[in-house]
């Protein structure tokens, strides 16, 4: 039964080459974290006395990944197989207890299985994860004698290799996570030999020592394939994707919101609804989105890191990152919100409109093709079709302030910093550079000249 205390060894030092990627195997993204971000997150809420994690491949890279975590790393040079990474991590903990090992690459592993594979470790037990799947192709087989115990685990190229036929019909598999006593532990991987097809000390090699060192084998069975699908190559991740992208959609669908196809959804970080809100198909969310009560989120847009207030609507194609939008709020089709830009409640962002760092208050609107960047802008304010801040002059950035109820008309250049005085109205396709007074028009345009008779020039 379950041994005190819990450490945990994480294997992820493996290069991946399935991948044929540069980024190790463990930093490849999935559902917009790493790989080894979603297992430690299984692993953490264990409370392990210790977790050691194994780094090779790109060992500098991967612990600058996980820096702010409370774990110890270990090296493994050369990355001799996974009984070699479980030997060299053994050699950060104690003899006391038990090891619970779990490979890198398995990332939607929960806690509870994790919780039920710990249990059932012992002093005088080793614990395997085995799963039995429709299609076990590339895993290691459990071998059992004709009295149904656990034998052997041989590995799906080794069973290949000597063309054992009734192995590779075996459909119970090794997950690559078990449970097993330290102290066992140490002294079993240091005695394991790389005979087989692939030259590699076996982690999976323990089990049929186990037997002969008196040790029970036994078995945690479960049924959700997918929970502990490895990852070995850009096929896999992308069906995993697929799968954790279907839980996250269900979990959203069960808390009430509306998603026009949980197919055609991608939330690659937190995100938070709150009732009736409707998020139509194609929609990317990255980091801390929060969508408010009634939000509705059109087709294709793209919000990162933005709150969404009660009621907005959010049209097709628009592209939200960094910003604080209000209630009641319109925006888009194709609006551009960049970071910094806070919108109080009613405003509108029309179509083709980019702002950045910028501040616009109650029922202000930008309805056409126009740029606020560093610009405080007051209430009702209306900000014409193809009007500019000029705010940054090559070197520096400049604030454009623009007061409450002003009317900025079409085409208009503000060159910042400046202010436009509130109540004032900016006649159309004025280039401003001075500061305007409240209330009163402001013209800065060349007057219209008319030339009589003149003649378009004809081809020669
Ligand atoms: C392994 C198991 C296999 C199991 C499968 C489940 C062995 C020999 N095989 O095979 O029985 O069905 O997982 O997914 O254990 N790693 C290291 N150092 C190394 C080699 C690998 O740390 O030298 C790490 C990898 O980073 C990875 C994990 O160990 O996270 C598993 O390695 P991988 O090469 O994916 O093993 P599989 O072939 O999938
Ligand atoms: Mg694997």
């Amino acid at each position: 039964m379950t041994c005190s205390p819990l450490h945990v060894v994480l294997l992820a030092a493996g290069k991946g080459t399935r991948m044929k990627s540069r980024l190790p195997k463990v930093l490849q993204p999935l559902g917009g974290q790493p790989l080894l971000a979603h297992v430690l997150d299984a692993v953490v809420p264990l409370a392990a006395a210790r977790v050691v994690v194994v780094v090779g491949h790109e060992a500098a890279q991967v612990e600058t990944a996980f820096a702010g975590r409370e774990l110890t790393f270990v090296r493994q040079e050369p990355q001799n197989g996974t009984g070699h990474a479980a030997a060299i991590a053994l050699t950060a903990l104690p003899d006391d207890g038990c090891t619970l090992i779990v490979t890198g690459d398995t990332p939607l592993i929960t806690t509870a299985t994790l919780e039920r594979l710990a249990a059932a470790g012992g002093q005088r037990t080793l614990a395997l994860l085995t799963c039995t799947l429709s299609d076990p192709t590339g895993y290691g087989r459990i071998v059992r004698n004709a009295a149904g115990a656990i034998t052997r685990i041989v590995e799906h190229k080794d069973a290949l290799a000597t063309n054992d036929a009734a192995v590779l019909a075996i459909r119970e598999v090794n997950t690559g996570l078990m449970c097993a006593p330290t102290a066992w532990l140490r002294g079993v991987l240091a005695r394991l030999e790389p005979k087989n097809a692939q030259g590699e000390l076996y982690l999976t090699d323990i089990v049929g020592r186990a037997a002969v060192d008196g040790l029970a084998v036994e078995a945690v069975t479960i049924e959700d394939e997918v929970e502990v699908a490895g990852v070995n190559d850009k096929v896999q991740l992308a069906a995993l994707e697929r799968a954790l992208q279907e839980r996250r959609a269900r979990t959203l669908m069960s808390a009430g919101v509306t998603l026009s196809d949980p197919a055609r959804i991608d939330i690659r970080g937190q995100l938070s609804c709150g009732s009736d809100v409707a998020i139509d198909v194609g929609c990317v969310f990255n980091g801390t989105v929060v969508l408010e009560d009634g939000v509705v989120i059109g087709p294709h847009c793209v919000l990162t890191d933005c709150t969404i207030g009660r009621g907005t609507r959010v049209e097709a194609m628009s592209v939200i990152e960094g910003a604080a939008v209000g209630a009641h709020a319109s925006i888009g089709p194709f609006a551009r919100l960049r970071p910094g830009t806070r919108l109080a409640d009613d405003v509108h962002i029309g179509n083709f409109v980019e702002t950045k760092n910028t501040t616009m208050g109650r029922a202000s609107k930008a309805n056409h093709l126009a740029y606020l960047g560093d610009a405080t802008v007051g209430e009702r304010v209306n900000y014409g079709a193809g009007s500019i801040t000029a705010n940054y002059d090559g070197a520096n950035k400049h604030p454009t302030t623009i007061g409450d109820d002003v009317h900025v008309g079409s085409n208009c250049v503000l060159v910042a910093p400046v202010t436009i005085g509130a109540g004032g109205t900016i006649g159309g396709g004025s280039t401003i550079t001075k500061d305007t007074p409240p209330g009163a028009l402001t013209v800065a345009r060349a007057k219209p000249v008319s030339i009589s008779g003149w003649k378009r020039p004809v081809k020669k």
